[in-house]
């Protein structure tokens, strides 16, 4: 069984540096011309670009492989479902070396977030007890926080964000109190790119008793992430972020909270004995992955992680803290340009938002689209915070493992031209 030919791949092990040039090679995408420009991708907090090893990945368990997983005894079964869950152990690895129990196949952050409120939420949150989120989550960690405290009574609290984009724990110790159950936060804004103080906010609400969910969808594909030391409870990403397909997402938990939580979807996959009046339920974490699993995608994620490991972690933050500090200081240049966020580079990620002062964010989308530039326009999932922001909108440049600088003067002559076409034209 061959998953994918990693000689294919342009990335030297040896290289001590980033070679964005040979990383380029990897990405057949990169060469489209978009309304005759070559593509400048940029709209990476929603979704990377697939290294050729992943698309590989694909074909080859379809040609190669197909059969579902856990259940089948012959070789196809087996060969499904040992590249399956060797994407589990790469998983575990990835985040600081995890058991393989504790981590949870599901279809993207999103589901794993819901999977925690329907879950162990609906279980341990009960009426007066205390829900705290941050005013910069996007709506995946906010809006099921909501139904949930609607549903039990239970408050929702907001850490709030100061006017440089940065939480604002000056009344922390009066927001997380001993009636908190739980507090959620994003470990990088998608809209701010904040990298927030998560061991901090983790110790804190270990001392009230109350858990800690992170969302990483935005921080594991960008820099180190060790779980483990962060002391997380539960903490969940999505492999389209991080050079993987859609549809595989990443619920990790600690063992003893998995094991108390129940199970969300039942059916197959997820028992351990069934009678006509009974069920009990499989081992973790089969228990919470009713039903066939997205195999392709999750054999598929595999060298995905292999090409970050392989580049290093590392690495690949210190190129977007070099790409986005060029970013900021190119983007400042233009008067015309409102930045949110923080100042300082060091505290965040490689997303940069902004505004144009007399540009709505959409007209300026589509024209750097005509010009083959990709950028995300409009409140990013993540409507009250924009709100805050005092606009209905941001335009959005994110980068990644293969962006250039030459790229980012590209965003910055075509956003030159937009304001020659729609201001002074
Ligand atoms: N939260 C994703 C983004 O920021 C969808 O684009």
């Amino acid at each position: 069984m061959k998953v994918i030919d990693q000689n294919k791949s342009h990335l030297k092990s040896e290289n001590s540096l980033l070679s964005v040039d040979n990383i380029r090679k990897d990405f057949p995408i990169l060469d489209r011309m978009i309304n005759g420009h070559k593509l400048v991708y940029l709209d990476n907090a929603a979704t990377t670009q697939k290294p050729q090893t992943v698309i590989d990945a694909i074909t080859s368990y379809y040609a190669g492989f197909n059969a579902n997983v856990h259940r089948g005894l012959h070789t196809l079964a087996e060969e499904a479902t040992s590249a399956m869950e060797k994407t589990r152990d790469k998983t575990a690895a990835f985040i600081g070396g995890v058991k393989r129990e504790e981590i949870v196949f599901t279809r993207n952050a999103t589901e794993s977030i819901n999977l925690v409120v329907s879950s162990w939420g609906k279980k341990n949150i009960k009426q007066g007890d205390r829900i705290v989120i941050t005013q910069m989550e996007h709506h995946a960690n906010l809006v099921p926080w909501i139904m949930l405290a609607k549903e039990t009574g239970a408050e929702l609290e907001y850490i709030p964000i100061d006017q440089n984009g940065y939480l604002n724990l000056s009344n922390i110790n009066n927001i997380i109190t001993p009636k908190t159950k739980i507090v959620a936060l994003t470990h990088m804004s998608n809209v701010l790119g904040t990298i927030n103080p998560v061991a901090e906010i983790i110790s804190l609400a270990h001392k009230n008793n109350a858990l800690v969910l992170i969302d990483g969808a935005q921080s594991v594909p960008h820099m180190p992430v060790d779980v483990k030391t962060l002391d997380a409870d539960f903490y969940v990403f999505s492999a389209h972020k991080m050079l993987g397909p859609t549809g595989v997402g990443v619920l990790y938990a600690r063992e003893e909270i998995l094991n108390e939580m129940e199970p969300v979807i039942f059916g197959g996959e997820m028992i351990n004995e069934v009678r006509f009046d009974f069920a009990d339920w499989a081992e973790l974490p089969m228990k919470f992955e009713a039903g066939t699993p997205n195999i392709a995608d999750l054999v598929a994620f595999a060298p995905a992680l292999d090409y970050l490991n392989k580049i290093g972690m590392d690495k690949i933050r210190q190129h977007e803290i070099e790409i986005t500090t060029y970013g900021l200081e190119e983007l400042r240049k233009l008067d015309f340009i409102k930045i949110f966020g923080p100042d300082n580079v060091l505290d965040r990620g490689g997303v940069i938002s902004f505004v144009d002062d007399k540009i709505h964010s959409h007209d300026l989308s589509q024209y750097l689209d005509s010009k083959g530039v990709a950028v995300r326009a409009g409140h990013h999932c993540a409507q009250p915070l924009v709100k805050l922001l005092g606009v209905t909108s941001t335009s959005r440049a994110s980068f990644y493992i293969y962006n250039t600088n030459d790229e980012v003067d590209q965003l910055v002559e075509a956003l030159k031209a937009a304001r020659r076409y729609f201001v002074n034209g």
